[in-house]
């Protein structure tokens, strides 16, 4: 029978033949070079990209018997989790300055008080936090700096623009299943973490009818209930809210967890220059 090298002598030409690695020397650094060259291709130098490695066992060797995450699947896990949650909370664009710490207080002991409610949420003190004020006063600022920390918290969080809710949820009968169907966004606004309904009864029109304000009151209502953290911002004052709806008036002022704001401060247009 032919050697390996004899076989190679008949098919290769003169000159790649002196490339093959014929003394063991020469076999050793080429199986070296090709290791250090698939290692250079992985990502992972841990698992070689295989996802999962062996856990230390006793004696600190690894347990073949075990398997578990690389660390890289589970950092990969995390971002996309992170992604997921943030597109999830659809929160506004260009508003990553709208956090707890870019909020000034400068002074005045109404935007002190807010900010110290935003921070009772955060601690558990607060669960139901309303923001009635005119124009400019920082509530969706504020709104969404909260949003922003259940997110840091890898908790989930949903920023909503109340006159845009109802069409949304009309335009999701739409979709029968998945992410975008009516239950599913349905259900979201129920149990997410923390709700946040911004501006809600701006464009409050009659138009819409019983079903709005009842679904309105159901998502409201469910979550004073169940205790789940949510904040509220109106333009309109506690007096016009209870006109439109009793309900949700009574559930924003109700429970000794819950925190009505009115924020009397002037427009932050004419005093952010102005202060500390
Ligand atoms: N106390 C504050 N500290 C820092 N920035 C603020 C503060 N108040 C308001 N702003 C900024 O001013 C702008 C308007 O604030 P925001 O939109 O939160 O007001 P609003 O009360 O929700 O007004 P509207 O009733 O019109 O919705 C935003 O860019 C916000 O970041
Ligand atoms: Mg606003
Ligand atoms: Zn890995």
């Amino acid at each position: 029978m032919n050697s390996i090298k004899d076989v190679l002598r008949e098919i290769l030409p003169a000159e790649k033949l002196a490339q093959v690695p014929q003394t063991p020397e020469e076999i050793a650094q080429a199986k070296l070079r090709l290791h250090s060259k698939n290692l250079a291709s992985v990502k992972c130098p841990i698992c070689r990209d295989g996802g999962f490695v062996h856990p230390l066992g006793e004696n600190n060797r690894p347990d073949y018997t075990r398997i578990i995450d690389c660390r890289c699947v589970a950092a990969k896990r995390e971002a996309d989790r992170q992604a997921r949650y943030m597109k999830l909370c659809e929160l506004p664009e260009d508003t990553e300055d709208r956090t707890l710490e870019t909020y000034r207080t400068m002074g005045f002991e109404i935007l002190e008080e807010v900010k110290q409610a935003a921070l009772d949420m955060l601690n558990g003190e607060v669960t139901f936090l309303s923001l009635v004020s005119d124009v400019d006063r920082g509530k969706t600022h504020i709104a969404i700096a909260l949003c922003r920390k259940w997110l840091a918290m890898k908790r989930t969080a949903k920023y909503v623009y109340v006159p845009l809710l109802l069409h949304e949820l009309r335009q999701a009968f739409k979709y029968k299943d998945g992410e975008n169907s009516y239950d599913y966004k349905f259900e979201f606004y129920l149990n997410v973490q923390l709700l946040a309904l911004d501006d809600l009864f701006r464009e409050y029109h009659k138009t819409e009818g019983d079903w709005g304000m009842e679904k309105l009151e159901t998502i409201i209502d469910y979550r004073h209930i169940h205790g789940l953290p949510t904040i509220i911002t109106s333009n309109k004052g506690l007096d016009e809210i209870d006109m439109l709806s009793p309900m949700i008036r009574s559930r924003m002022v109700r429970s000794k967890n819950s925190r009505v704001i009115g924020i009397d401060s002037p427009e932050y247009i004419t005093i952010k220059n102005k202060s500390k």
